[in-house]
C-alpha cells in the first residue's frame, strides 16, 4: 500500500496533464511543410476539446536548426519557420482564452555556435565573452582536455584553431555549452527567463535540467560497468562512461532554488508558474534531489522511468512503488510516456497496449506528460535512409528520433490535413491504425475518444490526480490499483485493471475483494462491454461503485 495523506490545497500543476507539441510537426499553414505557431493556436479548441490542461512547447526560437531547434540563435525571438512575436502572443491569448496553461522549453546547457555570444566568446582568449563558454587547452600529452563524450559517443571538446583551445559541447559541436559558473550567463539566462514571463508564460520544460552543473575541476568520467545504461535506452557509446563529473554537480541546487524564487516572483499565486525538469535519472533518491530539500527546486522533475521499464504488470508496480517510496513528502510525481526524443508508445507497447498505457498514465497519482499524437495511437514512422533528418539518426540510424516525430494526421488527403495537399511535409506522414484526428473524432472506439473519456473522469473524480494509489493481488498479466481520495475512502474510489495479456482473464475475485457485490460503473478501453467481470484480450477497466 502506497499512502500519502491528501494535500489539502493543491496548486493546478499538481495533477494537471501537461500535452507536448512538437510545433514542427502540429499543422503547418504556410505551407512550407513545418508546423508553425499559427497552427497551434488553430489547433487550441482541439486541445480544450481534448481536456488537458497546459501545453509545452518544444523550442521555436531563431536557430539554425542543426538540433532542431534545441540549438538556439536568439533566445528571444521567434524563428520565422514558426512565425513571430505576435503569432506567439495570439497563440498565448487563445491558449489562456481556452484556460489552457501554457509552458516552453527553456535550454539552459548550451546555445548555437551562430548565437552572438558564442561568435564574441570564440573570437579569441581576450574577448570579454570568452569565460562564457567552457574553453581549456589541450590535456598535457595534447589531444581534448578530458575524456568526456557527447551524447553520440564523440569527444564533447572541439578544437578551435583560430582562438587556439577546445570547447566543450555536450551535444553537436555546433551546440556549445554555456559556463553557468560564470556570473553574467546566470543573469543572462535568467534574463532569458523573465523575458518569457513577463510575455506570460505559465512556466518552462528545463532542457537537460542536470547539465550546467559540471564538475569544477572537469574529471575524466569513470567506465560504466558493462551493460550499465545512462539513459533510458541503449545510447551505444554515451553508455560507456559512468557520467558523474559532466553533469549533476551539487551546484545545481542552488542553482534551481534560485530560477524558482525568480518563477515565485511571477504569477497570482507563489507557485503559479513552474519548472518541469528534464532529468535522465534512474536512481530515484537521485531523482527526487530535483524537487530540492524543502521542495524550493523543480516543481515537476520529469521521470523517464516508464520509458525503460518493460510492459509488465510486475515491473510496472515495481517501477510505480520505487518512484513513489522515493518521492519527498508533499512533492508530485509525474509521468512521461512519450516524448520527441524516443520511440512511439504504441510501437513500444503495441497497437494492442496502447489504449491500456493511456489509461495507466492518465490514472497514476501526479501530473501526467502526453506527448502530440498519442491520443491517436500514432506509432513510430517508417523514414526511409535518405529521408533522415535527425542528427542523432544521421549519425546512428537506431537512435533516430524521426520516427516519433511524423507530422499530425489531421483529416484526409495526402498531407493529412497537416499541410496543403500539394506540399511535402518536413518528414512523412504517417496514418495510425485507428484513423487519423478527424476519423477518430467520432467513433465510440477510438483511442482519441477514451483519451477524452479518461481525462473527462479525472476532471470529475480528483482522486485519480490527487488521491492514494494501492496494488492488488491480481492474476498473472493483470495490473489492477485503487486511487481512492483517502485511503479507506472505498466508496468514491476507483479501481483500475489492465489486461496486459492476449487473452481472456477473470477479476471477479479482485473485484469482490474490493467492492463486494455492488454494482459498478465502467469505463473501458472496448467501446461496449457487458456487465462481466472478465477482462477482454488486451482490454483494461477503471471500476467505480455505483
Ligand atoms: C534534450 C531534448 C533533445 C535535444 C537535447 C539537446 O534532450 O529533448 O531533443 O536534442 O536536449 O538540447
Amino acid at each position: 500500500m502506497t499512502g500519502r495523506a491528501p494535500r489539502t490545497t493543491r496548486s493546478w500543476w499538481q495533477d494537471a496533464v501537461i500535452y507536448h507539441v512538437y510545433p514542427r510537426s502540429f499543422l503547418d499553414t504556410d505551407g512550407d511543410g513545418v508546423g508553425d505557431l499559427r497552427g497551434i493556436s488553430h489547433r487550441i479548441p482541439y486541445l480544450a476539446r481534448l481536456g488537458v490542461d497546459a501545453l509545452w512547447l518544444s523550442p521555436f526560437f531563431s536557430s539554425p536548426m542543426e538540433d532542431f531547434g534545441y540549438d538556439i540563435r536568439d533566445h528571444t525571438a521567434v524563428d520565422s519557420l514558426f512565425g513571430d512575436m505576435a503569432n506567439f502572443d495570439a497563440l498565448l491569448d487563445t491558449a489562456h482564452g481556452h484556460g489552457l496553461r501554457v509552458l516552453i522549453d527553456y535550454v539552459p546547457n548550451h546555445t548555437a555556435a551562430a548565437h552572438p555570444w558564442f561568435q564574441e566568446s570564440r573570437s579569441g582568449p581576450d574577448s570579454g565573452r570568452r569565460d562564457w563558454y567552457i574553453w581549456r587547452d589541450p590535456a598535457p600529452g595534447g589531444g581534448p582536455p578530458n575524456n568526456w563524450i557527447t551524447l553520440f559517443g564523440e569527444s564533447a571538446w572541439t578544437w578551435d584553431s583560430r582562438s587556439g583551445q577546445y570547447y566543450l559541447h555536450s551535444f553537436l559541436s555546433t551546440m556549445p555549452d554555456l559556463n553557468w559558473r560564470n556570473p553574467a550567463v546566470r543573469e543572462a539566462m535568467f534574463d532569458v527567463a523573465r523575458f518569457w514571463l513577463d510575455r506570460g508564460v505559465d512556466g518552462f520544460r528545463v532542457d537537460c535540467a542536470p547539465l550546467p552543473a559540471k564538475d569544477p575541476a572537469l574529471r575524466d568520467n569513470p567506465p560504466a560497468s558493462p551493460g550499465a545504461m545512462a539513459h533510458h535506452r541503449p545510447m551505444g557509446g554515451y553508455d560507456s562512461q559512468q557520467h558523474l563529473y559532466d553533469q549533476g554537480h551539487s551546484d545545481i541546487h542552488p542553482l534551481y532554488r534560485d530560477f524558482r524564487i525568480l518563477l515565485r516572483s511571477y504569477g497570482d499565486g507563489p507557485d503559479e508558474r513552474i519548472a518541469l525538469g528534464e532529468i535522465h535519472e534512474y536512481d530515484w533518491r537521485v531523482w527526487s534531489s530535483y524537487f530540492g530539500r524543502d521542495l524550493d527546486e523543480m516543481h515537476l522533475p520529469l521521470n523517464f522511468g516508464l520509458l525503460r521499464t518493460p510492459w509488465q504488470a510486475r515491473a510496472t508496480a515495481d517501477l510505480v512503488h520505487e518512484v513513489l517510496r522515493a518521492l519527498p513528502d508533499d512533492a508530485v510525481p509525474t509521468w512521461v510516456m512519450g516524448s520527441h526524443d524516443d520511440p512511439r508508445v504504441a510501437s513500444r507497447v503495441g497497437r494492442a497496449q496502447a489504449p491500456n498505457a493511456m489509461m495507466l498514465l492518465l490514472t497514476l497519482p501526479g501530473t501526467a506528460i502526453l506527448y502530440n499524437g498519442d491520443e491517436l495511437g500514432l506509432p513510430d514512422a517508417d523514414i526511409a535512409p535518405e529521408d533522415i533528418r535527425d542528427p542523432w539518426g544521421l549519425r546512428t540510424p537506431s537512435l533516430s528520433r524521426d520516427p516519433a516525430r511524423s507530422p499530425m494526421p489531421w483529416s484526409d488527403g495526402p498531407t493529412a490535413g497537416f499541410t496543403a495537399p500539394e506540399v511535402t511535409p518536413w518528414l512523412p506522414v504517417t496514418i495510425p491504425p485507428g484513423g487519423t484526428a478527424a476519423a477518430q473524432e467520432h467513433d465510440p472506439s477510438s483511442l482519441l475518444t477514451l483519451t477524452r473519456a479518461l481525462l473527462a473522469l479525472r476532471r470529475s473524480h480528483p482522486a485519480l490526480g490527487s488521491g492514494t494509489i494501492e496494488f492488488l493481488d491480481a492474476p498473472t498479466g493483470v495490473l489492477a490499483y485503487t486511487r481512492s481520495a483517502h485511503p479507506q475512502a472505498t466508496d468514491r474510489s476507483l479501481l483500475i485493471t489492465l489486461n496486459l495479456t492476449d487473452h481472456a482473464v477473470p477479476v471477479d475475485q479482485v473485484l469482490a475483494d474490493r467492492f463486494g457485490g455492488r454494482s459498478l460503473s465502467t469505463l473501458a478501453t472496448t467501446a461496449t462491454r457487458g456487465d462481466s467481470r472478465v477482462l477482454a484480450p488486451h482490454e483494461g477497466v477503471i471500476w467505480t461503485p455505483e
